[in-house]
């Protein structure tokens, strides 16, 4: 019996929402390792969808749910998604949910110079989500970051005050921008500590209790290896590693607590933001993708860019995150397609490469060779079975498989939680 760590295999939004709480049924308690509300995970059950930012997926089912120290987490936020998923019926109370008190803070003052900083940089944007990742990442990293644990000692704050404002404040006049407010900060922070505090614990604790009475852990990641900080398409990437071993460093737990890695797969690919995106189609193609799979950003309402499949961009992925077997997900979305087209290599100026190169500007001048099938025109939306599903679209699956060199252990069929077909069981393995 395995733990099973989730993560997105391309640029995130693979439907790995749908996954973790479909797999939550089984879990014992799901966590959340990195990232923060920059992610949007959508949950749809019966008539329901909830959407989630911050909080780990289980939390719709009522697994008990943990927010891992490797999450910059914005307090307020906090509160106005525990609020909206009350209204939806979803009960969040400090037995349901606990959050590490080593997790780093999102400041006002974090997504305030997210958004000056895109503001100024005009093309050259990377098109962030604006809620202050980067900054409070690299507050963490500079070490003059505030983390929960401090709310409970807002007085003894002073020199890690001087630090991030004397940091800060550089910043900010450089923006043209007002000096922090000291004691408003401080009065924010008191203001919200109190219903921060009562889920704080340092819950590596539980995490590995829960570990040696073999309970069942659920690794759920938040966007995916193409944006992640060292393996992604740099400098158009998230402030965090989104990689599966970031599972066990972003929770207090070993890398042998991480058992199977499931890679989320869309049978094609999105994007939302900027960078590189070698399969984009700009045309009617990508249009057609992007109604029928709804492709708008959970968070920001941004149309996603869509174009095929990407063999190469997900084999490794799979590589570099130690990826066991593969969700694939919203097959639905390629029925009907007369053709159905795959990358499969690049090439860039004379060359035939089998990988995506490193350097930005070869990133982005990679023309894509593209291996194309016939495509189907049986429904394969709702399928629970194999047997469900049209030949040319399994024959379709088998080829991905083998351009990946991962097998697929999932296919999803529908936004709906139970439209999904089980290949091969993650937890046994
Ligand atoms: P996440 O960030 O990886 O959790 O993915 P998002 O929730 O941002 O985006 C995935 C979208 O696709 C959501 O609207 C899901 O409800 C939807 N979705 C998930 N799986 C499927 C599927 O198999 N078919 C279809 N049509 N939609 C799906
Ligand atoms: P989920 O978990 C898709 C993208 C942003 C931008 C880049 C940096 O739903 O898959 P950031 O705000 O993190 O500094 O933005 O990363 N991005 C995502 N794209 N899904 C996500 O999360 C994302 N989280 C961040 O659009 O290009
Ligand atoms: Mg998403």
């Amino acid at each position: 019996m395995a733990n099973v760590a989730v993560i997105g295999a391309q640029w995130g939004d693979e439907g790995k929402g749908k996954i973790v709480d479909w797999l939550a049924e089984r879990a014992d308690v799901v966590v959340r390792f990195q990232g923060g509300h920059n992610a949007g995970h959508t949950l749809v059950v019966g008539d329901k969808v909830y959407k989630l930012s911050l909080l780990p997926s289980g939390i719709v089912r009522g697994t008990p749910s943990v927010i891992g120290n490797g999450v910059v987490l914005d307090p307020w936020h906090l509160k106005s998604e525990i609020e909206k998923l009350r209204g939806q019926g979803v009960d969040v109370t400090p037995d349901t949910l606990k959050i590490a008190d080593t997790c780093t803070l999102i400041l006002p003052l974090h997504g305030e110079l997210d958004g000056l900083r895109e503001d100024a940089s005009g093309t050259g944007k990377i098109g962030t989500t604006r809620r202050g990742i980067g900054p409070a990442y690299e507050d963490k990293v500079g070490r003059r970051a505030i983390r929960v644990c401090d709310l409970a000692h807002l007085d003894d704050l002073g020199p890690q005050l001087d630090r991030l404002t004397a940091h800060h404040d550089a910043l900010r006049a450089g923006f043209g921008v007002a000096p922090i407010d000291r004691a408003a900060l401080l009065d924010q922070l008191r203001e919200i500590a109190g219903f921060v505090l009562p889920y704080a614990q340092p819950v590596w604790r539980m995490l590995h209790e829960a570990r040696a009475r073999g309970r069942r852990i659920l690794f759920e990641g938040a966007q995916g290896v193409l944006l992640d900080i060292d393996h992604g398409t740099y400098p158009f990437v998230t402030s965090s590693n989104t990689v599966a071993g970031t599972a066990a460093a972003g929770t207090g737990l070993g890398p042998n607590a991480v058992g199977f890695v499931l890679g989320i797969a869309k049978a094609y690919t999105t994007r939302v933001g900027s960078g590189p995106f070698p399969t984009e189609q700009d045309n009617e193609i990508g249009e057609r993708l992007g109604t029928r799979g709804h492709e708008f950003g959970t968070v920001t309402g941004r149309k996603r860019r869509c174009g095929w499949f990407d063999s190469v961009l997900v084999r490794q992925s799979a590589a570099v995150s130690g990826i066991t077997g593969i969700a694939l997900t919203k097959i639905d979305v390629l029925d009907g397609l007369d053709e159905v087209s795959i990358c499969t290599g690049y090439r860039l100026g004379d060359q035939v490469l089998d990988y995506y190169p490193s350097n930005a500007s070869d990133q982005k001048s990679v023309e894509p060779i593209y291996e194309t099938m016939a495509g189907w025109q049986e429904s394969t939306a709702g399928a629970r079975s194999w047997a469900e599903l049209p030949a040319q679209a399994i024959k379709y699956i088998r080829r991905i498989e083998e351009l990946i060199q991962c097998p697929v252990a999932l296919v999803s069929t529908s936004p709906e939680r139970e439209d999904t077909i089980l290949v091969r069981d993650p937890f046994a393995d």
